[in-house]
This record gives C-alpha cells, sequence and structure tokens, in this order.
C-alpha cells in the first residue's frame, strides 16, 4: 500500500528525535522524604473480624519487618483483585520476603475456589535493617512464613521452592509444565538488572500465552535505585523480542510503581 493520496499525512518526525532522560519526564513521580510514609496503615474498610486471611494480613502489616518492602495494602489489593479476575490455576512468586504479596494472591486463590496454586521462590535469607526498615529478621524467615500463612488459612495454597530465583524456576520447569504451565508470574526478587532480566527469562519458556508478569518496584528514584524491574519496562522489546504488552501502574500511598506485562507471543 502506497501513501499516495491519504487525506491525512503522517506526521513529520524530526531526525533528532530521541526519547528525553527520565527525570525530564513530566509523568515519573517523584516522593520527597518529607512525604514518605514511615508504616502501613492497614484500611478500615478491609479489617473484616469474620475474615481470617484479612485479620492475618491486619497483623503482618502491623509489623515493622514488612516496611517498606512489602507490597502497601492498596498495592496488595489491586494484586488480589487482579488474580480473582485472572483466575490463573498456577502462579508463579519470586520474591516472597515476609509473605504480604503471598498473602494477599493465595486468599485470591482461596476466595475463587479450585485448586490454584503459588510457587513461591526466594532464598529465604536474613533480613537487615535498611532505609525506612528499623527491624531485622536474621534467620528462620521460611518456618516465620510458613507460620504467618497458617494463621490465615492459606498455607496449603503455596509450595516453596527455596534458594536462587533463577536456578530454582529453571529447575521446577518441568513440574510446572506438567500443571499446564503459568498464567501469573509476580517477579519481586533480586532488582538488579541481570537478576530482574534472569528471573524473567527463567519463567518464560513455561509462562503461557496471553499469561501475565507483574513487576513490582519500577521506580528506582523513590525504590532505593534498584534498575532492574525499570530496565525490563524501559527496553522491553529488546529484552523479549516483542513477546509482550505492558502497562505501567502507579502505587498508593508510596509509588515505588507496577508494570504489568502480558505475554501475546
Ligand atoms: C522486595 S522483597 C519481596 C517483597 C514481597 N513480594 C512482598 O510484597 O511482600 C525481595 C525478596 O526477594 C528475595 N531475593 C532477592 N534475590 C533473590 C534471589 N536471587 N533468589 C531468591 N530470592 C531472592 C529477597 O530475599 C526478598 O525476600
Amino acid at each position: 500500500m502506497t501513501t499516495t493520496g491519504w487525506r491525512v499525512p503522517a506526521p513529520e518526525i524530526p531526525a533528532s528525535k530521541a526519547a528525553l532522560p527520565r527525570g525530564e519526564l513530566a509523568h515519573f513521580p517523584r516522593i520527597r522524604d518529607e512525604d514518605h510514609p514511615t508504616r502501613w496503615e492497614f484500611p478500615s474498610y478491609l479489617d473484616n473480624p469474620r475474615c481470617r486471611w484479612l485479620q492475618a494480613l491486619k497483623e503482618l502489616y502491623e509489623m515493622p519487618i514488612v516496611f517498606p518492602a512489602s507490597l502497601s495494602p492498596e498495592a496488595g489489593l489491586m494484586l488480589h483483585s487482579l488474580v480473582r479476575n485472572i483466575r490463573p490455576r498456577v502462579i508463579v512468586e519470586v520474591g516472597t520476603f515476609c509473605s504480604v504479596s503471598t498473602h494477599w494472591m493465595a486468599a485470591a486463590l482461596h476466595e475463587i475456589g479450585g485448586n490454584g496454586v503459588i510457587h513461591a521462590f526466594d532464598d529465604f535469607g536474613p533480613i537487615h535493617k535498611g532505609p525506612w526498615r528499623d527491624a531485622e529478621m536474621l534467620q528462620g524467615r521460611r518456618e516465620w512464613v510458613e507460620d504467618r500463612l497458617a494463621r490465615a488459612g492459606l498455607l496449603d495454597r503455596v509450595v516453596f521452592h527455596p534458594g536462587d530465583s533463577p536456578t530454582q524456576l529453571i529447575r521446577a520447569r518441568e513440574e510446572l509444565s506438567r500443571c499446564g504451565g503459568v498464567q501469573f508470574a509476580f517477579i519481586d526478587g533480586d532488582h538488579t538488572v541481570a537478576g530482574a532480566l534472569q528471573d524473567l527469562w527463567a519463567v518464560e519458556p513455561v509462562l503461557n500465552t496471553g499469561g501475565y508478569v507483574m513487576l513490582h518496584d519500577t521506580y528506582p528514584e523513590q525504590c532505593g535505585g534498584h534498575e532492574g524491574p525499570r530496565h525490563i519496562l524501559d527496553h522491553l522489546n529488546a529484552v523479549s523480542a516483542g513477546l509482550y504488552e505492558a502497562c505501567e501502574l502507579y502505587l498508593s500511598p508510596l509509588n515505588y510503581g507496577m508494570g504489568l506485562l502480558r505475554r501475546i507471543g
């Protein structure tokens, strides 16, 4: 087809056209230290004494160790809602940490009914004090997480794969394929460029077409300089050969950012 005779001419693209540096993009969020929350507030509309898993989550959010690296209640609710709507049978979670995100997704599988399961990958190593976190857990995290999920009535929804996540993902591929592949992967582990890419590439061979990948911590300026998830979003076609469409999501009350990819090829 030629463009001769088209009534609306194509816009002229200046030869010098180039993406602006991130700092100059008006839509990139910025948080000033004085606006940074110091703990999670569990919203009163979620405080339902008759719901065991919500009560367990409320207790979890009261613990200083889960701030700020875990999903906020608002972000968790969004993840929960996505899982309830997409209804995956097999979820991969990379980066369980204190199991806040695990709770939100496992609770969604529980509410849907059926046999949906989360394969949770984490090294379960020590958690040290850090920016905005004056708490630590130097050992026993795996057992601690199991206990929390058991209290919520969600432990039977989770299969643990302790160790280095790309290595364990590659080991688990056969098991994941036998279950029909992965429909939803939540990647929130090693946030270096190499680490995030390795997690994506490790899960990709068993991610179904139409399946989703959720990346957390996509705004490095806000979330401690972690560049990995941002790199995947900014170089999506280069790193994934056009396999995904993508959308960025703002988070509240602390906008560390999320990216939602959908596998289309
Ligand atoms: C940001 S935290 C995850 C937060 C969690 N998704 C939540 O919302 O509650 C990152 C987790 O990934 C784990 N991690 C980092 N690099 C890893 C690796 N190479 N293999 C396994 N786990 C890793 C860390 O130990 C930590 O538990």
